[in-house]
C-alpha cells in the first residue's frame, strides 16, 4: 500500500517515494526505466493515485480480455472522489459519453457494430493513394522551410488530422488549429495526472468541441456525401440507427482518436529511427521492411501507453486480488517491452523482429482499436517516406521536448535537419 506521504505528494505534484512516479525527473524522456523496475519488483502495483498498474504483457493481455470488467467510469470507486470534477460536471449538467471507448456490452456491441458499418476495411484501403499524396505535400512543405524543421508541426500532426477530417467529410468551416487545441485539452481526461489538475479546462473544451461536432452533423444532414459522417448518420442495423448523442460522441471519438494517437506513432517512430541510424538505413533501403517496421515502432514506443479496466466482480491477477470498483491501468507500453514475451532484446529496436506485431499497442478484446488499419497505413506511408526522400535526415537536438502525457505519450516537437532532398 502507498504511504500517506505518497498520497500527499500526488496532490502536490511532488516526487513519490516508490512505484510509478510521473513526477520523477526524466520520467517523460524515458518511462521505460520505471516500467522495467516495476515489472521486476512489483508487476501488480498499487499506486497512490488509487489505481493498480500492470506492467507485464501476460497480465495486461489477460485483464484487457477479462469478462466481468468495465470501461464505464461510473463503475469505478474513484468516481466521485475528485470533488472538483464532480462539481464541474454537476454545474454543467454533464452527461455520460456514449462513445464506444467508455461503453460496455450490450450497448458497446450494438454501437460498435453500427460504427464499424461506416468504418470498413474497404474504406481504409481506398485511402492509400490519398494518404501518400498528403504525405508528399507535407514533405514539400518541410523542404520549403529554412533551418531545422519540426516534424511534429509539419508532418506528424497535420497528416492524420487532414486524413480523418477528409474521411469524415467535415465542413471547411471547422478550423484545424482551433480543433487541435480543443482536442489536446479534452484528451487530458485520459491522463491520471492531468485529469486531476486541469478539470475545469477539460470541461470547457469538451463543451465547445461538442458544439463544433453537433454543428458539423447538422450541416452534413443537409449536405450528405460519400464520406464517413454521412455513413454514420445513415448506418442501420436491424432497423436501429445511432441516436443523436451516440452519433455525436462517436464522431468525436473518431475525430480525436484519428489524430491524437497517430501523431505519436509518426513522431515517436521517427525519433526512434533517428536515434538508431543503422535501423533507419535498413528501412530506407528495403521497402519490404515497411509493414514490419511500423509494428516494431508501435511496440518500441507505444503511442498509447495505458488502457484501463474497472472490476465489476473481484478478480485475481498474478496472485493479487482486485476488488469490485477498483481501476486497473494496463501498461501497454510496459507490456510491449516485457522480456518474457519479446525475449532478452525486448528493450532494443529491431525492425526485423518477427513477433513485433504481438504488441498490444491497439489494446485487445472487444475494445481493440477500430482505427488500427488506418493508423498502420498512415505509419507505412509516412515514416519510410521521410527517410527515402531525405536520406541524410538527422536530429537537430538530442533532447526533443515531450508532451508531458502519461497515456498519449508523444513529442511536443521534433526538430530535424533534413539534409539533401532527393
Ligand atoms: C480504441 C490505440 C489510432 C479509433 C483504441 C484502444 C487503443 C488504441 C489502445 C483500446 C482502448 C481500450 O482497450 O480501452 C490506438 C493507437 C493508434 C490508434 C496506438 C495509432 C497509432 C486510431 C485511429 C482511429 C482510432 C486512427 C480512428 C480514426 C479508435 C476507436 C476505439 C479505439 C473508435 C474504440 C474501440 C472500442 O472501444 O470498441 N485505440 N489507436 N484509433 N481506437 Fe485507436
Amino acid at each position: 500500500q502507498p504511504s500517506s506521504s505518497d498520497a500527499e505528494a500526488v496532490a502536490a505534484g511532488q516526487p513519490l517515494s516508490s512505484g510509478l512516479d510521473p513526477f520523477a525527473p526524466g520520467f517523460y524522456d524515458d518511462p521505460y526505466a520505471q516500467y522495467r523496475h516495476l515489472r521486476e519488483t512489483e508487476p501488480v502495483h498499487h499506486s497512490p493515485f488509487g489505481l493498480w498498474f500492470l506492467s507485464r504483457w501476460a497480465d495486461c493481455h489477460h485483464v484487457l480480455r477479462l469478462p466481468g470488467t468495465s470501461v464505464d467510469e461510473r463503475n469505478s470507486i474513484l468516481e466521485g472522489r475528485n470533488e472538483a470534477l464532480e462539481q464541474a460536471a454537476r454545474d454543467r449538467g454533464a452527461r455520460r459519453s456514449k462513445s464506444i471507448l467508455g461503453t460496455d456490452p450490450p450497448d458497446h456491441t450494438r454501437i460498435r457494430k453500427l460504427v464499424s458499418k461506416a468504418f470498413t476495411p474497404r474504406t481504409i484501403s481506398r485511402l492509400e493513394g490519398r494518404v501518400a499524396e498528403v504525405a508528399d505535400d507535407r514533405l514539400d512543405a518541410a523542404a520549403a522551410q529554412d533551418g531545422p524543421v519540426d516534424l511534429i508541426a509539419t508532418l506528424a500532426f497535420p497528416l492524420p488530422f487532414q486524413v480523418i477530417h477528409e474521411m469524415l467529410g467535415m465542413p471547411d468551416t471547422v478550423e484545424a488549429d482551433h480543433l487541435r487545441s480543443l482536442s489536446q485539452t479534452v484528451t487530458q481526461v485520459l491522463d491520471p495526472v492531468l485529469a486531476m489538475t486541469n478539470t475545469e479546462e477539460i470541461f470547457v473544451a469538451s463543451e465547445e468541441l461538442g458544439k463544433v461536432i453537433d454543428e458539423a452533423v447538422r450541416w452534413k444532414r443537409d449536405h450528405p456525401g460519400d464520406d464517413l459522417l454521412t455513413a454514420l448518420i445513415e448506418a442501420e442495423d436491424d432497423g436501429t440507427t445511432l441516436s443523436d448523442e451516440e452519433l455525436r460522441d462517436n464522431v468525436t471519438l473518431l475525430y480525436l482518436a484519428g489524430h491524437e494517437t497517430t501523431v505519436n506513432l509518426i513522431g515517436n517512430g521517427l525519433l526512434a529511427l533517428l536515434r538508431h541510424p543503422d535501423q533507419a538505413a535498413l528501412l530506407r533501403d528495403d521497402p519490404s521492411l515497411d509493414a514490419g517496421a511500423v509494428e516494431e515502432l508501435l511496440r518500441f514506443d507505444s503511442p498509447v501507453q495505458f488502457s484501463r479496466r474497472i472490476a465489476l466482480e473481484p478478480f485475481e491477477v498474478a496472485g493479487v486480488e482486485v476488488a469490485v470498483g477498483e481501476l486497473v491501468m494496463t501498461g501497454l507500453g510496459a507490456a510491449n517491452r516485457d522480456p518474457e514475451k519479446f525475449g532478452p532484446t525486448a528493450e532494443q529496436l529491431d525492425i526485423t523482429r518477427p513477433d513485433a506485431n504481438h504488441h498490444i499497442s491497439f489494446g485487445s478484446g472487444v475494445h481493440h482499436c477500430l482505427g488500427a488499419a488506418l493508423a498502420r497505413l498512415e505509419g507505412r506511408q509516412t515514416i519510410p517516406r521521410v527517410l527515402r526522400r531525405f536520406p541524410e535526415v538527422a536530429l537537430a537536438t538530442d533532447t526533443p521536448e515531450w508532451n508531458g502525457r502519461m497515456v498519449l505519450r508523444g513529442l511536443a516537437n521534433l526538430p530535424v535537419d533534413l539534409g539533401r532532398d532527393t
